[in-house]
């Protein structure tokens, strides 16, 4: 892998453990996402899942944004599971990209299997510009996935281009505070990982011309399922061992164990971002609203 490697990494950098079970460092998103990789991610996450939290997540993400009949985009959409979701919930019709050609295939595969051709539809999209024409989509959206772009701000102007006049951007991201030290920023200064401050992403999405910006950060919730991928590693050591080895399992465990810490100690913001591209163009751009999230498993226990 390895997203949880570079976690591993900087276990290792913060608590001076030992340097003997380091790999290289992935220079590519089909190294960072390699089959181990994956594997790990879905046995954790559930099927077509590679990021935390699920179908839960992907609920939240739209609380309150009406799908019905909305034409959507998911960038960086992985196996494809908050897509398909969506699209066995909702009456959408979904259009997921990825840069990665193994993964786009096994989304394929997944909505194959659950007869969801005419919904859902993968690409395979490595670079800028995205294959669609302007004003295409009601709602883009991106669950854990742009932390690996190193052109966030093209692609929130791309995101600007495709969507259709009062179409809505929803972002699941990792991003930097002014208070993530620089231990954690040597972390993610790998090729494959490039988060940035959650307010530069707000002035992309200004710069870009959105409006109705909001920002909700999401930790408690992220510490929560990581807290759930640990106890699962544990309750299931025998079997996870035997399908990826002993060394993939105990990365694993360290790696999530390390970005408990990191979600804990906000060193990396889970946050949400909504925007909303202006029905037509009137040139003012409103205040950002900021949200807090209140954990429902910790704030009626008080
Ligand atoms: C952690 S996975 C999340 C996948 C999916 N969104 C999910 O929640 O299950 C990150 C995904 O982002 C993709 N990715 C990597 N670089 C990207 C980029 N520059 N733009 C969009 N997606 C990217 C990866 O190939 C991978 O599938």
């Amino acid at each position: 892998m390895r997203s949880y490697l570079h976690i591993f990494i900087l276990v290792v950098a913060t608590f001076q453990f030992t340097q003997s079970h380091v790999h290289a460092i992935p220079q590519t998103m089909e190294e960072e996402y390699d089959a181990a990789t994956t594997g790990m991610l879905e046995t954790l996450y559930g099927e077509g899942f590679l990021s935390h939290g699920g179908p839960e997540t992907v609920s939240r993400m739209f609380k309150g944004i009406s799908l019905h009949n909305k034409k959507m985009l998911d960038i960086g959409c992985g196996f494809g599971g908050p897509s398909i979701y969506l699209a066995k919930k909702h009456s959408v019709d979904i259009t997921g990209i990825d840069p990665v050609k193994h993964i786009l295939d096994k989304a394929t595969k997944i909505a194959d299997k659950q007869q969801l051709k005419t919904k859902v539809t993968f690409i395979l999209t490595p670079q800028l510009p995205y294959p669609f024409a302007d004003e295409t989509f009601d709602i883009a959206f991106s669950k854990e996935a742009l932390l690996h772009s190193r052109e966030k701000q093209a692609v929130i102007k791309e995101i600007f281009r495709v969507l259709k006049p009062g179409g809505q951007v929803v972002i699941l991201d990792w991003v930097f505070s002014p208070a993530t030290n620089q231990s954690t920023r040597d972390l993610f200064n790998v090729p494959t990982f490039n988060p940035i401050e959650q307010q530069e992403y707000v002035e992309y999405f200004k710069d870009a011309g959105f409006n109705d910006i909001s920002t909700a950060e999401q930790n408690n919730l992220a510490c929560k399922y990581t807290i759930e991928s640990i106890k699962h590693l544990k309750k299931n050591k025998e079997s996870i061992v035997q399908k990826f080895g002993v060394h993939e399992y105990e990365e694993a465990l360290l790696g999530w164990n390390t970005q408990y810490v990191l979600f804990k100690q906000k060193q990396v913001l889970v946050t949400l971002f909504k925007a909303r591209k202006p029905e037509t163009s009137t040139g003012i751009v409103q205040p950002v609203r900021v949200f807090k999230w209140y954990n429902p498993f910790t704030w009626f226990g008080k």
